[in-house]
């Protein structure tokens, strides 16, 4: 998964910009989870909104938009700014957390952490190398690299080096590069690699050298240049392309590689295309069918709300079929 997230112009941009900033501080400074995802709402509603908002009424009309951010809209709408947000802005606890939950393995709860010690930059986090863990270690040291987008002709020639050498491994594995580059992006923040084998379902015993092997192989042709966490089923690392004719090199990127069982493959192949506002209405439409649907599985609901047996899935549009959705492909996927 990755931090940063594309830029996505839309109508509201400016409303639902102001709306996901405030939502950030409320989650990442007061740790108030209620308020973050009210904002997101709003922001999610709003995004979709098919016309340019006029004022905090018309906006208040949607659900998820309550009194107090239909006011701030209308002050957004009229002043150009909320002062609320310039004060956030100017207080220097607030920025320094929000800048330090941008390296990779530092979330909000040790952002504020180091911000109650005086640690605050990157440069303060260089000095007190000691006080962080492995994963964050490697997401300072690649700070720089991890905040620039993957263009999609990187992405296509590290899907290249990724295919190749797992089936030089073993050609019975299928992998799937999932995430915004399998939606046709133009750029992706990382690489998300979902890895299946025929030999390997729920049901069978765990076979983690399925994982480890690529791992060891995608290291061995210098792809996989760090490791920041190495389970049985779930890889977070670093790759990097091989240096281009001219000998510069190119950034550190990172990618995240997943071994599922061969059954629920297709359910993780559609969760981690995404979108993430896709999968949330098409979970939604399979409630409404009568099932649920999540990253493992889709199993249909009983009449007492409980969920039964999964069901078989050999594809993705068995997915879609269930629920009596009209097959989409990932590139129609952004909601
Ligand atoms: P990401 O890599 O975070 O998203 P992305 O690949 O779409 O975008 P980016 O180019 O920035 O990497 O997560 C991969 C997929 O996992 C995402 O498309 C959908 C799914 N997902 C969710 O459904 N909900 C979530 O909260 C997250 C983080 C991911
Ligand atoms: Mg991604």
């Amino acid at each position: 998964m990755s931090k940063r997230k594309a830029p996505q112009e839309s109508l509201n941009q400016g409303i639902t910009d102001f709306l996901m900033e405030l939502a950030n501080y409320e989650r990442n400074v007061n740790r108030a989870i209620h308020k973050y995802n009210a904002y997101r709402k709003a922001a999610s509603v709003i995004s979709r909104y098919p016309s340019r908002i006029r004022n905090g009424a018309e906006a208040k009309k949607l659900d998820g938009v309550g009194a107090k951010i239909a006011e701030k809209i209308d002050e957004f709408l009229s002043t150009g700014k909320l002062r609320k947000l310039e004060k956030i802005r100017q207080d220097d606890t607030s920025a320094s957390i929000n800048f330090l939950t941008r390296v990779t393995g530092i979330g909000p709860a040790a952002a504020r952490k180091f911000v109650e010690e005086g640690i605050k930059t990157l440069e303060d986090l260089r000095k007190n190398e000691h006080k962080l863990t492995h994963h964050q270690r490697i997401g300072l040291k690649y700070f720089e690299d991890f905040e620039k987008r993957i263009p999609r002709e990187e992405m296509l020639q590290m899907q290249e080096i990724v295919l190749k050498e797992v089936k030089n491994v073993d050609p019975n594995y299928i992998a799937t590069v999932c995430g915004s580059f399998r939606r046709g992006a133009e750029s992706s923040g990382d690489m998300d690699v979902l890895l299946t084998h025929p030999t390997f379902t729920s049901e069978s015993s765990k076979q983690s050298k399925l994982l480890h092997q690529v791992i060891e192989q995608l290291e061995k042709v210098h792809f996989v240049t760090d490791v920041l966490s190495k389970g049985d089923t779930k890889f977070m690392g670093v790759c990097q392309l091989p240096n281009k004719d001219d000998g510069t090199s190119y950034p550190h990127r990172r990618i995240d590689i997943r071994l599922i069982p061969k059954d629920q493959y297709y359910c993780g192949v559609l969760y981690f295309t995404g979108s993430d506002i896709f999968n949330k209405n098409m979970r939604a439409h399979a409630l409404e069918m009568g099932f649920t649907i999540n990253e493992y599985t889709i199993r249909p609901l009983g009449v007492t709300g409980v969920a039964g047996e999964a069901l078989p899935v050999e594809c993705e549009k068995d997915i879609f079929d269930y629920i009596q959705w009209k097959y989409r492909e990932p590139k129609d996927r952004s909601e």
